[in-house]
This record gives C-alpha cells, structure tokens and sequence, in this order.
C-alpha cells in the first residue's frame, strides 16, 4: 500500500513541477505573405496561420506551444497562386513578354502584349495574374485599314503605290512653294482606321501697306524688306494714341494669304512722312 501512494504522489508532483517550470513560447513569425493568429503563446495555446489573398498555404495550418517552449509544428510558406500561360496561340498575332524573371507566372504578375504588324491591338496592353488563378483581360489584335489619303491642294502626297493602307503605315505630305503646310508633314495610320493627321497648304500674304515700321519676329524694320508672310506668322503695327503723345503695337497674323491691317494703323505718305513722326518712333503708351 505505501509505494503505491508514494509512487501516486510522486507522479503528481511531477506533473505540477512540469506544468509550472513549462516555458512560454517565442513568437514565431514573421510569416510572409500570411498572418499568424495568436491568443497568447502560453504552454498548450494554439496558433493558427492564413496566407494572404492570392498566396497558398503550404505546410501546417496550426501549431501548439508545447511544454518546453517549443512549438509542435514548424511555420508553413505562403506560396504565390500561380496562371497558367495565356491563351494565345503559338503562331498568333497575338504575343506576349515576361517582365519578370521566373518560368512561372505568379500572382501579380503583369505582361506585356504586342501583336504582329499590321495587326492593331486592341484593349489593355498589359494583363495582370489575379488572386483566383486567372488572367485580367487579354487583348485582341484586329486588321485595320485606313482610307486611301485624299490629294491636296497646292501640294501632293508621298506614298508607295499600293491599295491597301494598315495600321502604322504612314505617307508624306509636301507643299509647292511658296505654299507652306499647316501640320505636320507625315501622317499615320491610327487604330481607329484615321490617319493621324491631314496637313493642308495654305497660302502665304502680302502685306497690304506699303510704308510702314513693324515689329517682326522681335525686330523693329522697314516694311517693304517683309516680302510676305508665312501661314501663321505674326507681325505687329504701330498705332498712334488718339490721346497721348505715344504709341502701341497691335498683332495680326497670316491666315491663309490673308492679313488685315489693324484699323488703327494710319499708313503716312512718304511726303507727309518729312513732318509726322513714325508711331514706331514715339515712347511707347502705358510706360
Ligand atoms: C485556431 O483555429 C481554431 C479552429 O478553427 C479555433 O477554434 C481557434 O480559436 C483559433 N485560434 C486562434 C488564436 O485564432
């Protein structure tokens, strides 16, 4: 009877001194890509662990803290979600570029896609590996055309003699002196089966007085040294104040071979010219 109670006694003991000497467990993270979910890291507590949308979880999903100190499972990985490649067929129109090293393609992911000229790509250029597995949106590579450029005015187009225009295809426009172009000289075939620009020839302008000081490209001269103007070329008039002993300069531009002569330019002939001050002379007004 007595080392049975003895042995009895002995073994609760032994368990109380255990229990009470039992360490704490040490945090065991970080986990990457994932959380681990702790109530506390006493003896026997349980944590469990979760990855993060797009990322799976590989390994234990709990552990328990076990009496010394140490935990009953190790930490699992949180492994990216993984596309499979996208649809495009091999020989396609349709192509695709990794950005990112690795023969996988994981989640958040993005590649880039180009199609074959002269086919147009339409919708995003890029497509994104998401959470579930699949792919954003995959774009398409259509044929587009383009009309035949219209002939212009006063000018001709550069093109080869073909019946077809596609996408990015581009002609060249000239101008015959002295007409001179209002855009840009080369156009392109856009997406939207437009060309990117149609430049047309616009005239250049005399200039309707024939005395004159103005002020043309930051400089004061003479008038009758100003041959013409170009299509959109400004030059500015000096006007006398009505009231003041000053004058003040008015813009006007060439539009198209026309010019108008500010109203309140008084052109001075060259006799009268011997007793009138030019207007470009006087202190200017507001000064
Ligand atoms: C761990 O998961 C179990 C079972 O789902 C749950 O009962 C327990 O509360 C969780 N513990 C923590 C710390 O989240």
């Amino acid at each position: 009877m007595f080392p049975v109670l003895f042995s009895l006694c002995l073994v609760g003991i032994t368990h109380v001194a255990l229990a009470d000497n039992a360490r704490k467990c040490s945090y065991p993270g970080p986990l990457d890509n994932g959380e681990i979910h702790i109530t506390d890291l006493n003896y026997l507590s349980v944590i469990n662990f979760s990855c993060n949308n797009g990322f799976v979880l590989e390994g234990p999903t709990s552990s328990q803290c076990q009496v010394d100190g140490s935990w009953s499972a190790r930490l699992p990985e949180c492994e990216p979600v993984i596309c499979p490649p996208p649809l495009v067929s091999e020989f396609g129109a349709l192509s695709y570029r990794k950005i990112e090293s690795g023969d996988q393609f994981v989640f958040q992911e993005t590649i880039s896609f180009s199609c074959l000229l002269p086919l147009a790509l339409f919708g995003s250029e890029t497509a994104t590996c998401q959470a579930d597995g699949s792919w954003t949106a995959l774009p398409e590579c259509k044929s587009v055309e383009c009309p035949p450029p219209e002939p212009m005015e006063h000018g001709f187009i550069n093109f080869a003699l073909r019946g077809t225009f596609h996408y990015q295809d581009t002609v060249s426009y000239g101008c015959y002196p002295p007409y001179t172009m209002d855009e840009a000289s080369e156009s392109r075939c856009e997406k939207t089966g437009t060309w990117s620009n149609k430049p047309t020839c616009k005239a250049p302008c005399n200039i309707p007085v024939e005395r004159a000081t103005v002020l043309y490209n930051g400089q004061k001269i003479n008038v009758e040294k100003i041959k013409s103007l170009q299509h959109a070329e400004t030059i500015w008039f000096f006007c006398k104040s009505k009231t003041e002993k000053c004058s003040y300069k008015i813009s006007t531009q060439c539009i198209d071979g026309e010019l108008s002569v500010p109203g309140c330019f008084e052109e001075v002939s060259r006799f009268m010219s011997w007793f009138k001050k030019d207007p470009a002379d006087m202190s200017p007004c507001g000064n």
